[in-house]
């Protein structure tokens, strides 16, 4: 088992987890997780909102200096999302590029992973977001037809205390089967998750959609997809977004 090498702070409500962290860059050691009961102002990635209800968990993992490529961090935090799932429900989600986790086609877990330089320092703060005790009715209300939680799914309720020490536990195991055996056998579990895998998605920038079949992902985390006329082309999850050709995942 691999310990965490950073410090566990847990807050009552805070705006953001991601947000938290960037105040408090300057004293927050390297490897730590700062963790709230609930956000009054969650961030989701391409400028969405993340609303934290609580009963989720809303984690958020700091690393100064990461060795490796930081455009990975997103894909392998959702890894590691996925392994936690697993380990604790034996549910084999799937993945949604770049980093959503699903069971069955809905989703259960939201990742945005932010990089800022501080003091010549390069940081990396993976914010995570698993829905794990609330009920449908919250997502009915908010009208999210595609959100599940862990709860909805096996019908239990959660220790987000437990969720977050797996969590944890999966985040630093990644870390190191990155670092000794690189990038490779990653992307292989990953893309054997990776719910549109060899199927037709929609791939939306601001205001242009193309239709291609997804190959996998490249050694940079981008999204390979075959267009109708042949073309390759590699999506950056910076900039768009992709869909199933029937809804949210397929
Ligand atoms: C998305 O799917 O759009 C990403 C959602 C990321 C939500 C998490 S919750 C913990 C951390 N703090 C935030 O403000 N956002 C991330």
């Amino acid at each position: 088992m691999n310990k965490m090498p950073g410090e566990i702070y847990h807050l009552d409500t805070v705006d953001s987890t991601n947000d938290y962290i960037k105040r408090n860059i300057a004293v927050i050691p390297d490897g730590s997780v700062v963790w709230a009961d609930e956000q009054t102002k969650g961030k989701g990635r391409l400028g969405r909102e993340w609303k934290g209800p609580k009963g989720n968990l809303y984690a958020s993992f700091v690393y100064q200096n990461p060795p490796g490529d930081v455009a990975l961090y997103p894909l392998l935090s959702g890894l590691a999302v996925f392994r936690t799932i697993a380990a604790l429900t034996g549910i084999q989600g799937k993945i949604k590029w770049p980093n959503d986790v699903l069971i069955g086609e809905k989703k259960t877990c939201g990742i945005l992973c932010e990089s800022i330089i501080s003091s010549s320092q390069i940081y990396i703060i993976c914010g995570i977001g698993i829905n794990v005790n609330v009920g449908a009715d919250a997502f009915s209300r908010e009208a999210l037809p595609y959100a599940t939680s862990l709860g909805i799914e096996t019908g239990k309720t959660y220790d987000l205390e437990k969720v977050l020490e797996e969590l944890s536990r999966q985040m630093e195991q990644i870390r190191t089967e990155w670092g000794q055996h690189g990038f490779a056998t990653l992307k292989q579990q990953y893309e054997k998750q990776l719910i549109s895998l060899g199927k037709t998605v929609q791939v939306i920038y601001q205001r242009e959609t193309l239709v291609g079949t997804c190959l996998g992902i490249a050694e940079n985390g981008n999204l390979r997809c075959q267009l109708e006329d042949g073309r390759e082309i590699l999506v950056n999850s910076g900039e768009a977004s992709v869909r199933g050709i029937y809804g949210y995942a397929l």
